[in-house]
């Protein structure tokens, strides 16, 4: 939510003034780059940039120096290993790697390589550090969760290949990994064709542990020439690397800080291609589009790879590889018929290099087309080389993998996926209440409010300041009577004070991560001197739930949900703004190999103590995270943090929701409005028009912005802005089934072009406008100044309708919709049943037992069909049966629509059902709706389960003719059939 702007007030006035006079002549902000590395800045990136280099340019010479020991493989229970050996010098024992390949049941497969040496502990860390020798191999502790299952039928090839280990894997064996010996390298195939290949350019490279070698000091009073020799010599004896920059081995330092390095260098580098792949697309998080661009330099590529190292990056730029706040190293490529996709589970500092290689047409096999390939060069500062292997065959085959090992995205409560208000600050109870009651007042709906970290005692979590928040519980008892709720901050940097309760658990119990003697790190954050909570302590995540009790917690309530910010963690005073890398974590373990992971930790203690507040409560809990990694899915929410208030960056938030949606972490937004400066009120209201589509919904501004509550836009803004949410708000039961598709998937909520299309080559790269779960809805924000009309692609040959007037746009192409201020571009794809609640009501909560509008896109073949899922929003009892799930089918054929039940049975299921009874579809709409149906002025309509007399009843039906352009529709008024019921509407009869 903020910058180091702000926290610098604190600590100069002067600077302050300057940068306020900056904002009054510069009316674009504008990011510091000076505060974070460039790879060139970046010790192992450029090493291993520059091993890059010199392979290209000595590529015909070049022998990437690992060999498999053929001796040392063997293959059981679906698992091979063996010893990759990395020859240094000429006299010198090889290098050994322990490797692992685990073909997993899924059809995913794993590649590990370790370093025997650090392994085994027997390396000497300099600087006396109390640090882990090992290369960090946790990771998967944190990240996985599922799908390690051994496929245990993965078979040797019985064809005898000099040099190759062929292993066949998957179901049916369609998948085979084909290993290379000398150098070491895999292709990954299915069906007989390579998708994958692992040091197919040689740039595999593992820093492995060596003594640093000091050299004699008098050697430096010696001539110049002797010297440089003397020196040169030594290089080739000591490090076999010949010619290598030692500069960044032993020691870094980045704007004034110098990071010791007890281990030495350590990185982990690969290359990884995909041959006839032109598109990648993950690893977020980047201001960036969606099909990722080449980042080895060139007319509109980057010049840096894109990084990896979640930071507090203040007004961050975009159409950048630079990093922001969160970490998914989860990438797919794909093209038409196929998406593959990888997943380098390692969560220290990382960069990804791409580019693209065309491939020419050979002029003497005529046909084949030329082609290009993706190549793309993995480099982590330290770790295992840990990597997961995806062959798909569709986007979704891929997300699911990926989803299966990270797990899916948590269920959330449904209050949770509706309309958030947020601001820096508000300012007391009584500005809380006053939001709430014009809201009301002006019939807008919304359901939680939030309190930045104003609310606090002198930035001391936990406590409330005593002379703005004088009653929070009154004020959340207001909230509740229309079952609203109240998010909470609290960030992981604890003020270290006296008098303060939480800070003196923490140091007594040692719960806070060390420095690199192994005292309690001091930093600097929003409260000033503070220690950070290791969430990588059990300890620390059992006390942190201590903490969120109602009476630990004095002026909590249940209706209390909490954020989580600068978890990355944000520090002011340290390098790039975060943690020194040599600082200690539980275990010892460097923050260097646990960066990425650090926020996600935090997130998930926070989830578990909200799970705990109270015995016997139980509800699913809410939290709001800025950092995250693989995994962050499952316990939170996610949005892309500090953008500003200009028209770029709603557009530029659009393909980073995508993203986040197709990188399994689909519960995502931005804040609408802009959080840096004021946006005019057409911004305003446009970026509300496009927020509704957000997975997270939430309105956020900075504490130096005016107020800009939607009530006060004014005339017509107000009430535009209103339509738009009430739009998000009659689509919530399209949205809570995308959130459970999500859920039991990894399905994305919000979705490209590429993926409902994987074979429409025109569209892959479109990301300026998405589809809403299954339903078939398109929607294309518009996101630029002065628009009234917007040009959508549509990528197949199904029937289009305008979402309101049902205009018709049918046919693969670009069609212009109009788009003028008060008209929110959103087709509906034939084919598809669109579940809404009409009842415009002012928070979620109160649409709990509103009756259902279906509505029915006949698709070119007269066919539809939809889903709803509906549960009690609130607690786990969905995981009992506690949930109604029915797929809503039209069948020309058939003449008639009908519901049938798609869930399983549980213990709550007729509980629930009954709690249920009363709700039903009052109205049926079918859109293109059948020229056979015209005159007709009833339908028949039978439900199961009901009284023999009501079984076959009669309701209303209107046919309408549309006007040019449009379609026809009709409708069934009101034919009473609950929706937790089997039901028929017969059209015919
Ligand atoms: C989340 O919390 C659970 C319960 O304490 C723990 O088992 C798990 O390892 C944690 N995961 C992460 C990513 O912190």
């Amino acid at each position: 939510m903020y910058s180091s702007r702000a926290a610098s007030r604190s600590w100069t006035g002067l600077f302050l003034l300057i940068s306020a006079l900056c904002c009054l002549f510069s009316p674009s902000l504008m990011v510091k780059h000076e505060n974070f590395k460039t790879c060139d800045q970046s010790g192992f990136c450029k090493r291993n940039r520059a091993y890059a280099d010199n392979a290209a340019a000595t590529s015909t010479s070049w022998t990437s120096p690992y060999t498999l020991d053929p001796q040392s493989l063997s293959l059981k229970d679906g698992q091979l290993t063996g010893i990759i050996l990395k020859s240094i010098a000429k006299d010198a024992e090889p290098v050994r790697l322990p490797l692992t390949v685990s073909f997993l049941e899924s059809g995913s497969a794993r590649v590990t390589v370790d370093e025997e040496k650090r392994q085994k502990g027997d390396i000497v860390l300099r600087h006396d550090s109390k640090a882990r020798k090992e290369r960090y191999n946790e990771a998967g502790n944190w990240a996985l969760v599922g799908g390690l299952e051994l496929n245990k039928g993965a078979a040797l090839s019985n064809q005898e290949e000099d040099g190759y280990t062929r292993v066949f894997y998957g179901k049916e064996g369609k998948q085979e990994a084909v290993i290379r010996h000398h150098p070491f390298g895999i292709e990954f195939k299915r069906n007989g064709e390579t998708h994958v290949k692992f040091n197919d350019r040689g740039l595999l490279n593992m820093e492995h542990w060596r003594p640093k070698v000091e050299k004699p000091a008098e050697e430096k009073k010696e001539g110049e020439e002797e010297n440089k020799e003397g020196e040169a010599e030594k290089k080739e004896e000591n490090s076999e690397e010949k010619g290598e920059d030692e500069g960044t081995w032993w020691e870094e330092s980045f704007g004034g800080n110098t990071d010791s390095k007890p281990r030495g260098p350590e990185a982990v580098a690969l290359d990884i291609s995909f041959p006839g792949y032109e598109h990648v697309f993950g690893i977020p998080e980047h201001a960036t589009g969606l099909s990722l661009k080449e980042t080895r330099g060139g007319d509109g590529k980057y010049s840096d790879p894109y990084r990896l190292y979640n930071s507090d990056v203040f007004e961050y730029e975009l159409n950048s590889p630079m990093t922001l706040y969160g970490a998914i190293p989860f990438m797919q490529a794909h093209r038409k018929g196929s998406t593959v996709g990888v997943f380098w589970m390692n969560a220290a500092e990382t960069w990804v290099d791409v580019v693209k290689a065309k491939s020419s047409p050979n002029p003497l096999s005529l046909g084949i087309k030329s082609h290009t390939d993706t190549q793309t060069h993995w480099i982590s500062e330290s770790g295992l080389l840990d990597v997961f292997v995806f062959l798909g065959p569709t986007p979704q085959d891929v997300i699911q993998s990926y989803g299966e090992l990270t797990g899916f995205t948590a269920m959330p409560q449904s209050f949770a996926i509706a309309y958030h208000q947020c601001r820096w600050n508000y300012v007391s109870d009584e500005d809380v209440m006053d939001v709430d009651r014009k809201f009301d007042k002006h019939n807008i709906p919304y359901d939680v409010i939030w309190l930045d970290i104003e609310y606090t005692q002198e930035k001391k979590y936990f406590t409330w300041d005593p002379l703005t928040f004088v009653n929070p519980i009154k004020m959340q008892k207001q909230l509740d009577k229309r079952e609203r709720k109240l998010v909470a901050i609290i960030d992981p940097h604890i003020k270290n004070t006296d008098n303060y309760n939480v800070i003196d658990d923490m140091k007594s119990k040692s719960l806070a991560v060390k420095n690199k003697d192994g005292n309690d790190y001091e930093g600097w954050c929003w409260p000033g001197s503070s220690y950070w909570v290791d969430c990588f302590n059990p300890a620390a995540s059992a006390w942190w739930k201590t903490l969120f009790k109602y009476d630990k917690f004095k002026g909590s309530a249940p209706n209390t949900f909490i954020w989580n910010d600068m978890n990355e963690p944000s520090v002011f005073n340290g390098p790039e703004t975060t943690m020194p890398k040599d600082n200690l974590h539980h275990g010892n373990w460097e923050h260097r190999d646990v960066h990425n992971l650090n926020g996600m930790t935090f997130h998930n203690a926070t989830y578990n103590a909200i799970l705990e507040r109270k015995k016997g409560e139980v509800r699913r809990p809410f939290v709001l995270t800025r950092s995250f990694y693989s995994g962050s899915q499952r316990s939170a929410a996610m949005w892309t943090g500090d953008n500003l208030a200009e028209w770029s960056h709603l557009e530029a938030s659009i393909p980073m929701v995508l993203n986040q949606g197709i990188s399994g972490f689909p519960f995502a937004g931005a804040d609408v409005g802009g959080f840096f400066g004021n946006p005019s009120k057409e911004l305003l209201t446009r970026w509300y028009q496009a927020g509704i589509y957000y997975p997270f919904f939430r309105g956020h501004a900075h504490i130096d912005t005016r107020r800009r509550e939607p009530y006060l836009a004014g005339s017509p803004y107000t009430e535009i802005i209103t339509q738009a949410l009430r739009l998000r708000y009659q689509l919530l039961p399209v949205w809570y089934t995308a959130f459970h598709e999500a859920h039991t998937t990894g399905a994305p909520i919000i979705r490209p072009n590429y993926y409902v299309h994987p074979d429409d080559e025109r569209g892959f790269s479109v990301d300026d406008q998405l589809y809403i779960g299954s339903t078939g809805l398109l929607a294309k924000p518009v996101t630029k100044e002065g628009t009234d009309s917007v040009s959508i692609y549509i990528a197949d040959d199904q029937p289009y309708f305008d979402y309101f007037d049902y205009t018709i746009y049918q046919g693969a192409g670009h069609h212009t919709v109009p788009a003028p201020l008060e008209k929110i571009p959103l087709l509906m794809q034939g084919g598809h049943i669109i579940p809404r609640r009409d009842r415009p009501r002012r928070s979620s909560g109160l649409m709990k037992f509103d009756p259902f509008t279906l509505v029915v896109v006949l698709g070119k073949d007269g066919n539809a069909e939809g889903s709803l899922y509906l549960d009690d929003g609130e607690t786990f009892d969905y995981q009992s049966g506690a949930y109604i799930h029915r797929r809503f089918s039209f069948d020309k054929a058939t003449n008639s629509l009908t519901s049938i039940n798609i869930g399983t049975k549980g213990p709550k299921t007729d509980a629930y059902l009954k709690l249920m009874k009363n709700v039903r579809v009052e109205k049926v709409i079918v859109v293109g709706a059948l020229e056979i149906w015209k005159g007709k002025t009833e339908v028949t309509v039978s439900e199961e389960g009901s009284k023999e007399s009501a079984r076959r009843r009669k309701a209303a039906f209107e046919y309408h003719e549309g006007e040019k352009g449009k379609a026809n529709w009709a409708v069934v008024r009101d034919p009473k059939v609950g929706v937790g019921r089997g039901w028929k509407v017969d059209f015919s009869g």
